[in-house]
């Protein structure tokens, strides 16, 4: 709702010039001091995709706190997608570009049944090239993407065109 997202934009607190010179970075910290607008994020995206989804995969590290609270929210299983190397097999991996150089994400072939619908969920929607990845990864097993859910949208970095043909719901986005 409009005023969900006015609750996080004043809480999220911009800072200038981290984590390098030129980039200004929302630092959420201040939503998750907040437990009823935290608390209010989590449910409206368990509510924004109520039934269409049977699994949450939430993405270390940062997405592991609202992807946890949306899991319990929903009373849906939570799976945890991790950087190489931190879970043990069987696994599907995927690589992904940063801004400088590149990384691989990792998810337990089990975790999700071929006929599971999977909500993603992460804290902050910038290039699109992490949810782009996880989406890879769940689908390389058969399981489908019912859609994205984030915190925070800043879309002046084209990350939802990265997201194609699948749903994104961003609690607040930054024009
Ligand atoms: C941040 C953030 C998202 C991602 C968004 O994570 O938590 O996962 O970047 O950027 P993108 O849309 O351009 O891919 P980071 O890779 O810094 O890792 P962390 O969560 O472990 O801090
Ligand atoms: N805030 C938090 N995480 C981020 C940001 C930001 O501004 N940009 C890319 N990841």
């Amino acid at each position: 709702t409009g005023d969900l997202a006015d609750r996080i934009d004043r809480l999220a607190t911009m800072v200038e010039d981290f984590p390098r010179p030129g980039v200004r970075f929302r630092d959420l910290a201040g939503v998750y001091a907040q437990p009823a607008t935290f608390g209010a994020a989590a449910h409206a995206l368990a509510a924004a995709y109520r039934d269409a989804f049977s699994h949450v995969v939430a993405v270390e590290a940062r997405g592991f706190t609202l992807g946890t609270a949306v899991a319990l929210a929903a009373g849906k299983p939570l799976v945890l997608v991790r950087k190489a190397g931190k879970l043990p097999g069987p696994l599907r991996s995927v690589k992904y570009d940063l801004e400088y150089g590149e990384d691989v994400l990792e998810m337990q072939e089990s975790a999700v049944p071929p006929d599971g619908r999977v909500l993603i969920v992460d804290d902050v929607l910038a290039t699109g090239g992490t949810l782009a990845a996880v989406a890879k990864l769940v689908t390389e097993g058969g399981a489908g993407v019912a859609g994205f859910g984030v915190l925070l949208e800043l879309a002046g970095l084209g990350g939802v065109r990265r997201l194609h043909p699948h749903r994104l719901v961003a609690l607040r986005t930054d024009r």
